[in-house]
């Protein structure tokens, strides 16, 4: 799980009436693994679907629930709104969507929400009809007007059995996403992005490829916080794994990839290249299977498409290119940087164990036009993808 930024940081976690109420659950699991400080509160309606207990045994705190009773449990709604820096509605039923948007406050969760000034993460829930009906869409656009940040629900099996929009997002985005409200960092809104992703594979015959050992995580790990922080994201990968809120094309050959990223960067702000492009295919592809013999096979080899250089330099295109290196990292990067006219360039490390390929870890040096701007040490690459969107804020808000 992520580590660092939310470590102490004060959420409310509201929780309303529906369905998805036990996933709330998951998200609360998620924030006291990350060290921060959690109070939940409850509608009267979603305790009747999951009991507070299981949250009061995870938070450590009680819930705050009937906020008539004289002993309502947790703080009061006045309390709740000073202590909260965010609070987030995980998960927000149509009926809570409604109040919060008209600013009605007759339970704790509408209450709270109205006394309080912290920002505000929606996660709605609900049938899909419920949550197309122009009036909810209404009601959300609304609070999104007053900067209320909506994690929009995924399309997939509902609780009544149909398929269609309104699942609760996964419990993962949703902490991401309030991680990105809490430090401020929803700088991405607006911005097009387009992310590489995994080694590509080059056929020999119908049934094998010549590839690497790229597992596409660091890529994945830079779409997901991009998405997080407001992007709209595509993500080209070898390695598919339908990521929620992203836009995800799955390729093989560099060939493919390339042609998907000219599609994909028409219009992009901001290309990431963290694919592992194989830098040799073979010369020809074998029509059917090749049988196996004794003798040795000759592979050929051709040098293969050079993808950056192919998609070239696009007006207002920032370019961000990856480097995989067993030594000299910065002067590597900066010969990169140059060699493909690339407006930053991130270099790791790899030939060491536990970090860079496959790996769930990685540390890398960022070079921009101006020099090293970031070194990174060993990290999930989770939070190395946050310093790498970090860095690549600062060189774009400079214009460098
Ligand atoms: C079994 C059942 C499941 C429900 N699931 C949802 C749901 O997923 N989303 C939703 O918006 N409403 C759902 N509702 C309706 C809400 O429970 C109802 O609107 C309630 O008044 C919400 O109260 P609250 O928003 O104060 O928590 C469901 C109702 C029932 C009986």
């Amino acid at each position: 799980m992520r580590e660092g930024r939310l470590k102490g940081r004060r959420v409310a976690l509201a929780v309303s009436g529906g369905i998805a109420a036990y996933k709330a659950i998951e998200c609360l699991r998620l924030l006291t693994e990350a060290d921060a400080q959690v109070r939940v509160l409850m509608t009267p309606e979603a305790t009747r679907f999951v009991t507070p207990l299981t949250f009061e045994a995870l938070s450590g705190h009680p819930v705050a629930a009937d906020w008539l009773a004289a002993t309502a449990g947790g703080e009061t709604h006045i309390k709740l709104a000073e202590w909260a820096e965010v609070i987030g509605v995980v998960p927000a039923t149509a009926n809570t969507i409604a109040k919060l948007a008209l600013g009605i406050a007759d339970e704790i969760v509408s209450g709270t929400v109205l006394a309080s000034r912290a920002p505000l993460l929606i996660a709605p829930a609900m049938n899909d009809l419920m949550f197309t009906h122009p009036q909810t869409q209404d009601h959300l656009a609304a609070l999104q007007s007053r900067h209320a940040v909506i994690v929009e629900p995924a399309s997939g099996r509902l609780a009544s059995g149909k398929v269609g929009v309104g699942r609760l997002a996964a419990p993962e985005r949703i902490v991401a996403v309030l991680e990105a409200v809490l430090v401020q960092r929803r700088n991405l809104d607006g911005v097009r992005v387009v992310v590489s992703a995994g080694g590509t594979r080059e056929a020999v015959d119908p049934v094998r490829y010549v590839g690497n050992f790229s597992s596409g995580k660091m890529g994945r790990a830079l779409a997901e916080v991009a998405a997080a922080r407001g992007a709209a994201v595509t993500l080209v990968t070898t390695v598919a794994s339908n990521p929620e809120g992203i836009d995800e094309v799955a390729v093989g050959s560099a060939k493919e990839m390339l042609a998907a990223l000219e599609r994909a960067s028409v219009g992009a702000d901001v290309l990431v290249m963290a694919a592992a492009v194989a830098d040799y295919a073979p010369d020809t592809i074998a029509p059917s299977k090749l049988r196996r013999t004794d003798k040795p096979l000759d592979l050929h080899l051709r040098p293969n498409v050079d993808i950056l250089k192919s998609l070239g330099r696009r007006p207002g295109l920032f370019r961000v290119g990856f480097a995989a290196e067993t030594e000299d990292l910065r002067s590597q990067a900066q010969q990169k940087l140059a060699a493909k006219d690339l407006d930053m360039v991130v270099a790791n490390q790899v030939g060491v164990d536990g970090q860079g390929l496959a790996s769930d870890y990685n540390a890398v040096t960022i070079v921009g036009s101006s020099g090293v701007v970031a070194e990174v040490p060993r990290l999930p690459k989770w939070e190395v993808a946050g310093r790498i969107w970090d860095a690549i804020d600062a060189c774009r808000n400079r214009g460098s």
